[in-house]
């Protein structure tokens, strides 16, 4: 949601800047914009659109020439998507960046007009700009800034910069992402690490409630009262080729084809002598026998994962296990407590509303666990025990390579479960851990079948609205698929456990309209066969996912998908399945004319409810 960055140091600053925002336009794409110091005067360029748009228009009006500036790429919260409502907003003698949402701008900007400041945009970050300018006296920036931090309801990391200041940049936090990179004689603030990582991997966290101040000197913390503070400098273990293309079309493409890779090392990381072994993560045993029940908690594709995850834990564990949506769960007054275990599971570990859920079962005294992809996240470091998953950067917004390695280290995780609460012995725990352990193989197997993916692609690209069923895992794969594919090639598509459908949805079951069937799994087969049978007599145009060798009737299936699991046992095929979908998915999305990597109205990391 918004990406901001700041830079002081030797280098283009606008080039830094420019740069940071590239890597940065996964949070938001309405809108971007910078302001430079030249000499002693700010120059400000913001424009709608894109960033292409933006680098069109500093062709036209000139780069801003100078070392030291801000800069941000906007999601649209408050006020439209437009020039005026662009960051950098400036008043009198400030001019700042925001990511976040402050929630009381109504009242601050009718005390702000009563006090005499008017107002350009419809943001609501703009009153943060007037507020500092407000508070700053006697050329003090941090005294500005603390007493501005005091007035503020919500959430915001910000970039500031003060006209009297041309050598410095300050930069705050509640709530919202904010990282400090320290090089050589030049810093960076920076919404995420990427940003900058091009220039240097040391950086720092900033944490709710700290300020930093980047100058000559180099770089300076304080906490909420200005009182200086020191802090933790750590290394980014990402490298500059994370953030790169690397001769692929899309970032999406890229991350489908390092799942092989990525499900691998995240394995691995989890299991020691052929067996799952959370110890290092303070996860124990004895800790798995006690729980009575389990939440699983998240967003999206990270909730979808934790479908997956709570067929396989009730499957092999037999311990209840209930997926709720974060937004839902934080405000549903959950009947959660001591004795239970509640797992969130968050790429970015900012999402708000995973995090504010976090927050809830821990002051109702269960013990947390975090899935999460980003190490130092928020919910990373908020969680009593943390899963950390080794996807590595996730650039689109579409979220690919983070989900296989979450369900890969939930699969761990409810062997594991199996085993402490003695539902399966140590020779099934070896046996499982094993064949999770070949779907590396299989997912690369499957990425190989990229032409025909792309053929199923080729027949949707028409259609306005589809379906997507299955049962069980199938099912809990259904959703995901479903979203991946509606999130980015705009086509209409639900996902329905296949019973269902014939409890209503099936009347919107016309001639031609795509169905297409997961079915995957040996036991329930003939269940879902004969729902595609129902679907194909009204008209539907059935498309089957499904294992090879398996047969249907004649006239049953339109199209058909057979995916070589090998012996894979049918509760891991969602791992090396969902391969396919996101090859469909970004297919569909090509052909149809859309950027894959940045789907309209839609940001990668949610961090405002
Ligand atoms: C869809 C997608 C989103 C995220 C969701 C949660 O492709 O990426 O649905 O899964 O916004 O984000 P994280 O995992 O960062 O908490």
């Amino acid at each position: 949601m918004c990406g901001i960055v700041g830079y002081l140091g030797q280098r283009d600053c606008t080039e830094v800047l420019m740069d940071g925002l590239e890597k940065l336009e996964y949070r938001g794409y309405d809108s971007a914009g910078i302001a430079v110091f030249e000499g002693r005067d700010i120059k400000t360029v913001k424009t709608r659109g894109k960033l292409t748009a933006m680098k069109e228009k500093l062709e036209r009006e000139g780069r801003p020439q100078g070392h030291c500036g801000i800069g941000h790429t906007r999601w649209a919260t408050h006020g439209e998507p437009s020039d005026a409502n662009s960051h950098p907003h400036s008043n009198g003698r400030v001019t700042i960046v925001h990511n976040g949402i402050i929630e009381n701008y109504a009242e601050l900007k009718q005390f702000l007009t009563e006090q005499g400041y008017t107002f350009l945009s419809q943001t609501d970050s703009e009153v943060v700009a007037c507020l500092l300018d407000y508070y700053y006296s006697e050329r003090n920036p941090l005294h500005a800034i603390t007493e501005t931090l005091k007035e503020l309801r919500g959430s915001y990391a910000l970039g500031i910069i003060f006209k009297d200041f041309p050598e410095r940049v300050y930069a705050a936090r509640c709530g919202s992402p904010l990282i400090v990179g320290v090089g050589q004689g030049e810093s960076f603030i920076a919404s995420d690490i990427p940003a900058f990582l091009k220039y240097t991997k040391d950086y720092v966290l900033l944490e709710d409630n700290e300020i930093v101040r980047l100058d000559t000197e180099g770089v300076m913390f304080f906490d909420v009262h200005g009182i200086q503070i020191s802090k933790e400098r750590r290394i980014a273990e990402w490298d500059v080729e994370q953030a790169q293309k690397c001769g692929y079309p899309h970032y999406m493409l890229k991350e489908i084809h390092e799942q092989p890779g990525v499900v691998q090392k995240t394995l691995d990381s989890l299991t020691k002598d052929g067996i799952p072994d959370f110890t290092d993560i303070g996860l124990t045993d004895d800790m798995l026998r006690g729980f009575n029940k389990v939440f699983i908690t998240a967003c999206g594709t990270a909730m979808y994962a934790g479908i997956v995850a709570k067929y396989a834990i009730e499957k092999l564990a037999r311990v209840p296990v209930a997926v709720e949506i974060a937004s839902e769960f934080r405000y549903m007054d959950p009947i959660v407590g001591e004795n239970d275990l509640v797992i969130v599971v968050s790429q970015s570990g900012e999402t708000a509303d995973t995090k504010a859920a976090l927050e809830l079962a821990k002051e109702r005294g269960a013990k947390t666990l975090a899935v999460v992809n980003v190490k130092y996240s928020a919910i990373a470091r908020l969680a009593d025990i943390c899963i950390n998953t080794l996807a590595g950067l996730e650039i689109a917004v579409a979220s690919t390579k983070a989900y296989s390695v979450q369900i890969a280290s939930l699969y761990l995780l409810a062997f594991r479960f199996a085993y402490a609460r003695e539902a399966i012995d140590a020779d099934e725990l070896k046996r499982l851990t094993a064949q999770l352990a070949k779907t590396p193989e299989v997912i690369q197997n499957i990425i190989d079948r990229c032409d025909e993916c792309q053929f199923i692609a080729s027949q949707l690209v028409n259609t306005e609205t589809l379906f997507f069923i299955g049962r069980g895992f199938d099912y809990a794969l259904s959703l995901e698929g479903s979203l991946k594919l509606k999130e980015i090639s705009y086509i209409h598509s639900e996902a329905y456990a296949a019973g269902e459908l014939k409890h209503g949805t099936i009347s919107l079951i016309e001639q031609n309209i795509p169905v297409i069937t997961i079915a995957t799994q040996s036991h329930i087969i003939e269940k879902t066969i004969s729902n595609m049978e129902e679907v194909k007599a009204r008209g539907a145009f059935v498309i089957a996912i499904c294992r090879k060798g398996t047969t249907f009737a004649d006239g049953t299936v339109d199209l058909k998908l057979e995916l070589d699991f090998g012996e894979l046992n049918d509760m891991l095929v969602p791992l090396p399945t969902v391969c396919a979908l996101q090859l469909i998915a970004y297919y569909s999305s090509i052909l149809r004319g859309n950027d894959p990597d940045k789907p309209r109205n839609l940001a990668k990391s949610v961090t405002t409810e």
